[in-house]
């Protein structure tokens, strides 16, 4: 049997941008997948395929292009239903990612449910996706917008939960199942245990969470879940909302146009079946099929091959980076508790100059607030750098990103 890491080394060379030399012909270590993942061979020729070959609308005529793409878009989301165990695929919705997923359910199941006094529970680690748009909902409704705090291990403190539930008042408690500054896994499990106990539904950002760990929704028992393609190896701009059938028929539709209707008459409308009626207008045919492929690839590999790899990178990428003198890591330091994300302070040298000095070397991170500034201030920073590793990444990138470190304390004479 092969080994994973000769497994996980294989696949590079699915992956064509993983060979380019950049910033004076350095090779490319690729280490911001939190942000967005490269894309292989088999991704990028299913989109090239279907443009080449099949392209055309779906849903709407019966000619024979017509009935290939429909069906390539449709068997897409049967993969993606299977992946993480969908059973009803008229309960998966095709979106532009995770922030529209999170909007459309603010905006379809938040206007009709919540009102003036109610409560709406976030956390302190969240992205700007999970609260804007509840900032926007309760402001609106004139409800109010809580948070459940997190302890220096960046854990969450669930007896702030426990105090919001005691009011009778919360009528959504919403979470992601993975931070995409600190790598958290967040205990699904106790609060969808505590929300069902008060009645309370759960909505959660998967998006860091879907590409690197198994995923089993209709064990999980929230009632709305959103992910994204483009952290998962698909293109950009195609991700998933899936909401809990006796949920989704008590929800107004979010975009009026075609596709979504039964009949349209001059004064009124009949909205069409689930999941149709929220995905108005000609949606991202190619990019759908793209995340077939993306499915098709990670489903090969098998999620518990992934999740293993990561733990074995990450556990590495922690004990080197607490070589490094004056490197603070944030976060928890159980591996069984956090993903491949690692977000760290260099002494007192800004996050911006630490990627600018590690760019030269060929090696992409990400720094800045990683659109989670209510955390910056939690964790009270303006900003972090932050590493983050996928299927391709190897020890041999994390030794490349210790090695620049090294001459970012040089530079800086640490
Ligand atoms: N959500 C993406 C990140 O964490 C953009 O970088």
């Amino acid at each position: 049997m092969q080994s994973t890491e000769s497994l996980f080394e294989n696949i590079r060379k699915d992956f064509p941008i993983l060979t380019r030399k950049v910033r004076d012909n350095k090779s490319l270590v690729y280490l911001d997948n939190a942000s967005t993942t490269q894309k292989p061979n088999q991704v990028i020729d299913a989109i090239t395929d279907y443009y080449r070959n099949h392209n055309a609308n779906i849903h709407r005529a019966v000619y024979a292009l017509a009935e290939e793409s429909t069906e390539a878009y449709e068997t897409a989301r049967d993969k993606i239903a299977n992946f993480v165990n969908v059973k009803n695929r008229q309960e998966l919705i095709f979106v532009r990612g995770t922030t529209e997923a999170i909007n459309l359910v603010a905006y379809a199941w938040g206007r009709p449910h919540i009102n003036e006094g109610d409560i709406i529970v976030t956390t302190e680690y969240e992205h700007h996706s999970n609260i804007v748009p509840w900032q926007l909902l309760t402001q609106e409704k004139r409800a109010k917008l809580e948070y459940i705090g997190m302890d220096d291990d960046g854990q969450l403190i669930l007896d702030d939960l426990d105090k919001y539930l005691a009011t009778g008042k919360v009528k959504l408690v919403t979470f992601s199942l993975m931070s995409n500054v600190l790598g958290t896994i967040t205990d699904a499990e106790k609060i969808i245990e505590k929300c069902k106990a008060a009645g309370v539904p759960t909505l959660i950002d998967g998006a860091q969470a879907v590409p690197h760990m198994k995923v089993d929704l209709d064990t999980l028992g929230c009632d709305f879940f959103a992910f994204s393609g483009h952290k998962m190896l698909a293109p950009t701009g195609i991700g998933v909302l899936w909401v809990r059938k006796s949920v989704l028929q008590t929800m107004s539709p979010f975009h009026g146009g075609g596709d979504m209707i039964r009949e349209v008459h001059k004064y009124e409308t009949t909205w069409n079946d689930l999941p149709y009626k929220f995905e108005a207008g000609t949606p991202n045919i190619a990019d759908v099929i793209g995340f077939g492929a993306a499915i098709d690839y990670l489903t090969k590999i098998g999620m518990d091959n992934v999740r293993q790899h990561e733990i074995e990178l990450t556990k590495y990428a922690i004990e080197e980076f607490s070589k490094v003198p004056g490197l603070k890591i944030y976060g928890t330091k159980d591996i069984t508790k956090r993903g491949g994300v690692i977000s760290f302070n260099f002494a007192d040298v800004h996050p911006h100059d630490v990627a600018q000095i590690i760019d030269e070397q060929g090696i992409a991170l990400r720094s800045g607030h990683h659109c989670a500034q209510v955390l910056m201030e939690r964790l009270d920073v303006a900003a972090t750098s932050r590493a983050s590793f996928y299927i391709y990444n190897t020890k041999k990138d994390v030794d490349a990103l210790i090695d620049s470190l090294n001459t970012v304390a040089k530079v800086f004479k640490l």
